[in-house]
């Protein structure tokens, strides 16, 4: 994600320095950005010059070197609370003080990640979807200590970066998972059920509602196992037995039918 991140705020003209503390994985980031900037000329979805600029607006550093002089840092190291709480507490020594401190969680709680820091106010939620490039949603989210400048500031970096912004605010599940998660929890209770066939749920959807893709077509690409966990989560946190992974679902997972991932979920891939 955090690639994805970079590439699109240099192509909309940001200067981004990138970071990970792993020096492979940052050099295999930026030769996702060029591969990928590449194939955008190449189909003639990117300007040529737009490929330049963001290159030339993309490098790369330590943490330290990333943070110094910026206007905003966003993170998106691994969906854990504790690492991405420790990694906001380094950058607030590292960063300036008007820095603003966003999040690409897709599930924990702002205020959450917020807390301990000197300045809560500062923190707050972008979060992109994969692959970035494409996906158009930006939701942004709005912890309780969250300065409204700040959400400002986001939503107008948002829409230099083409984004369409949402602005949420801080419970499980955001507004994102918290419904698509719900109805992918549904469409599996209807294939236990035995209501209709997968693919004639997902038409259901796809036909019926304009979904770009069906409930449960979605939780394989997904792999099941991770949406089991967010379902787990979100029924815990909201006191909501509709998130509440279905028998079937607990099954497949245990049996290693993960999705497309693993080759098999609701479909053969
Ligand atoms: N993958 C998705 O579809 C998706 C979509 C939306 C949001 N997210 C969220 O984005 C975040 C990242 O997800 P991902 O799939 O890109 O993860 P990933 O594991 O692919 O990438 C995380 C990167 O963070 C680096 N890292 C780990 N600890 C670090 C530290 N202390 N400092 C700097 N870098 C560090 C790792 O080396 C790795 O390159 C998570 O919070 C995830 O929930 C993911």
């Amino acid at each position: 994600m955090g690639h994805g991140i970079a590439q699109v705020c240099a192509m909309a003209g940001y200067s981004v320095v990138l970071t990970d503390a792993d020096p492979e994985a940052l050099q295999r980031a930026m030769e996702h950005v060029q591969a990928n900037l590449d194939k955008g000329v190449d189909r003639g979805k990117v300007e040529p010059t737009v490929r330049d600029l963001a290159l030339s607006n993309l490098s790369t550093g330590d943490l330290a070197a990333a943070a110094k002089d910026a206007d905003c840092v966003i993170e998106a190291v691994p969906e854990r609370l504790e690492l991405k709480r420790q990694l906001f507490g380094q950058v607030a020594t590292l960063a300036p003080e008007g820095c603003i401190l966003a999040t690409n969680t897709s599930s924990l709680s702002i205020d959450a990640i917020a807390d301990g820091l000197a300045a809560p106010d500062r923190v707050v939620g972008t979060h992109f979807f994969n692959p970035v490039h494409i996906m158009p949603l930006l939701e942004v989210v709005q912890g309780e200590a969250t300065r409204t400048d700040v959400i400002d500031t986001i939503r107008a970096l948002g829409d230099r970066i083409g984004k369409e912004v949402i602005v949420v605010k801080d419970r499980p599940g955001f507004a994102t998972s918290r419904l698509g998660v719900c109805l992918g929890m549904e469409a599996i209770r209807m294939v236990e059920e035995g209501v209709a066939s997968p693919e004639d749920i997902d038409k259901a959807m796809v036909l019926g509602y304009r979904h770009p893709v069906g409930p449960l077509r979605l939780t394989d690409l997904v792999g099941l196992d991770v949406r089991m966990h967010i379902g787990t989560y979100l029924a815990r946190e909201l006191g909501n037995r509709a998130f509440e992974p279905p028998e079937l679902m607990r099954t497949m997972v245990a049996e290693g039918r993960l999705g497309k991932k693993t080759g098999g979920g609701f479909y053969d891939w």
